[in-house]
């Protein structure tokens, strides 16, 4: 039976480029959405550029341009990298500056309203005397009173993860100015968690296949007591409060970035003119919602938006929440201010998507903190996308080309060990994409190449050739349906890998689906190989670049 599957990446800043740590945490979702479509399943991924709030507004200020500037160079950036760059396949890919989201923002917003759990309090909030503004969260600075690091944000700290708000913070100081903020009285609408709350717990109770980060923290999160909390600034870029008299203040940009999830769907429906899609995914009961994101957006996905969707009416909770832990590079904390960051456009003009996509899934934050170096970079890639995975394939086609020019058909004697173990894995490795395991299915698949290898040793077909040529075509069939079948187990995880094995098989790439592939005669013609070897020296520039780039933001 076709299942349906939603699939929520969590949307970048549109404030700057993408770098390996963002990706880090999303990669899973392309993951997910490539392997239920083999499957067959109906899918509705989903993404866009997180364009307001005071990120894109601090940016601006930098260089001297407007929110919307910003907001639309590098919405336009993220975009390309996405889906040009690094082959994620979003059914699509929005923003929050388009008309539609809006609309679906101000409905929940008035939804909540209306129900009374938005309500308008007197707050005070903090006012920089010398900018004589209201400071956004993010512009106040202080100490965290949880774990007591320096630098937390008024909204959040980086630190411990936790939720703030700036009066929280230990000694506060202006982002802009570096004054100590005074407390000025101010009218904001506030969501009534406490209200949410015991529907919120009946529903973490029932959890099942979350990440145990995302669970564990949102239980602790419930236990220690919701409190209601504002979704209005006082800021001007963002979503318009859809009452008269607030017109001086905006939608919270997280309140506003969730929906994005809801009215991304609605938009893919309308342009593909199905008008009820998202209905099917987002009213009925009988679709699973994935959630992909850092660990710094656990609560967001797992109180927050589902505190908006019970409340505002009786649309789909999230079911799966695959939150991921932290990404260093070099073994230190990505830096954008500081420029520690491999730049994914950067990266991507002199590497191929696939290794990077192999990188992030072998040795990602999964569940526990990971690093990308450069050293381990070249060592992956040299040793096990081209010494073991690359060898197997390589190795097999030119014996295929070299031996049997006219092809190989299928011998009709595929008893082989080595092929059944590749059609086994079709199950195992499903199952293991499915409850957010990557690493380990992709690590599976790897290991069909190893035995691979292993196969071709032990049966040398290369010397069968002469007195026992129909047992090397046999051998060497074998081995070609197996590289077949891995061709089908990669493509979730390296997809132009997939196609470009597909083709150098001679077999149709459209049709592919999650099951081992119809026995068929291979015909090769001059194999090209899947990778280029990464040398020192190029690893030594890259050291060099990153450096450099830090020194120049110093400067
Ligand atoms: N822009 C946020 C961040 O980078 C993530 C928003 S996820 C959303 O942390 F889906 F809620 F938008
Ligand atoms: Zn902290």
């Amino acid at each position: 039976m076709k299942r349906k599957i939603f699939i929520g990446a969590a949307w970048p800043y549109a404030n700057g480029s993408l770098h390996l740590g963002h990706i880090s945490s999303l990669i899973g979702g392309d993951i997910l959405a490539r392997y239920f479509r083999l499957k067959g399943d109906k899918v509705l991924y989903v993404s866009g550029s997180d364009s307001h709030g005071t990120p894109v507004v601090l940016k601006a200020e930098t260089e001297k341009t407007s929110p919307e500037e910003v907001a639309k160079k590098y919405h336009g950036e993220l975009k390309d990298t996405f889906l040009k760059g690094l082959k994620f396949s979003y059914d699509i890919y929005t923003n929050t500056t388009t008309k539609n989201h809006e609309k679906v923002v101000q409905e929940i917003f008035l939804a909540l309203y209306k129900k009374g759990l938005l309500y308008i309090k007197k707050q005070s909030l903090p006012y920089c005397p010398k900018d004589k503004r209201f400071l956004p969260d993010r512009y106040v600075e202080g100490e965290c009173p949880n774990c007591h690091f320096k630098n937390a944000r008024g909204d959040q700290c980086d630190n411990c993860g936790d939720l703030l708000d700036p009066e929280q913070l230990i000694n506060p100081v202006c982002k802009i100015c570096s004054t100590k903020p005074v407390w000025k009285d101010t009218e904001h609408f506030f969501l009534k968690l406490t209200a949410l709350a015991p529907k919120l717990k009946v529903w973490v109770k029932k959890a099942k296949g979350w990440r145990a980060n995302a669970l564990n923290f949102t239980k602790k999160f419930l236990e220690t007591g919701l409190q209601d909390r504002a979704v209005t600034r006082d800021i001007e870029w963002g979503v318009a409060i859809p009452l008269p008299g607030y017109e001086s203040k905006k939608i919270y940009v997280w309140f506003d970035a969730v929906c994005g999830y809801l009215s991304a769907s609605k938009e893919y429906s309308e342009l593909n003119r199905e008008d009820d899609l998202w209905g099917e995914f987002w009213r009925k009961k009988d679709s699973t919602h994935y959630y992909i994101h850092g660990k710094d957006n656990i609560l967001f996905h797992s109180i927050i938006w589902p505190a908006m969707l019970v409340g505002s009416g009786s649309l789909h909770l999230p079911d799966k929440i695959f939150s991921s832990e932290y990404f260093t590079l070099e073994r230190q904390q990505f830096s954008t201010s500081r420029n520690w960051a491999v730049w994914l456009p950067d990266f991507l003009s002199r590497y191929e998507a696939d290794t990077l996509r192999y990188y992030l899934t072998v040795n990602g934050p999964e569940t526990s903190d990971a690093d990308f170096s450069w050293d381990e970079f070249q060592a992956r890639v040299n040793k096990e996308l081209i010494g073991n995975f690359g060898n197997f394939i390589h190795r097999t086609l030119t014996l295929i080309e070299k031996h049997f020019p006219g092809g190989i058909e299928y011998p009709k004697n595929d008893k082989t060990k080595i092929l059944k173990l590749a059609e086994e894995k079709f199950t195992f490795v499903g199952e293991t994409i499915e409850k957010g395991r990557f690493r380990e299915a992709l690590k599976h698949v790897f290991e069909l190449a190893e035995e691979g290898n292993r196969f071709l040793a032990t049966a040398a077909p290369w010397q069968k050739i002469k007195s026992q040529k129909k047992e090397a075509a046999e051998d060497l069939w074998a081995a070609a349906a197996t590289i077949h079948c891995i061709a089908v187990l990669i493509e979730p995880f390296l997809p132009k890998t997939s196609q470009k094995i597909l083709k150098l098989l001679n077999v149709k790439s459209d049709k592919i689906s999650w099951k081992p592939p119809e026995k068929t005669k291979y015909t090769i013609v001059s194999p090209t190989l899947l990778f280029v070897k990464i040398e020192d020296k190029q690893i030594e520039i890259e050291k060099q670049r990153l450096e450099a780039e830090v020194k120049n933001a110093n400067v």
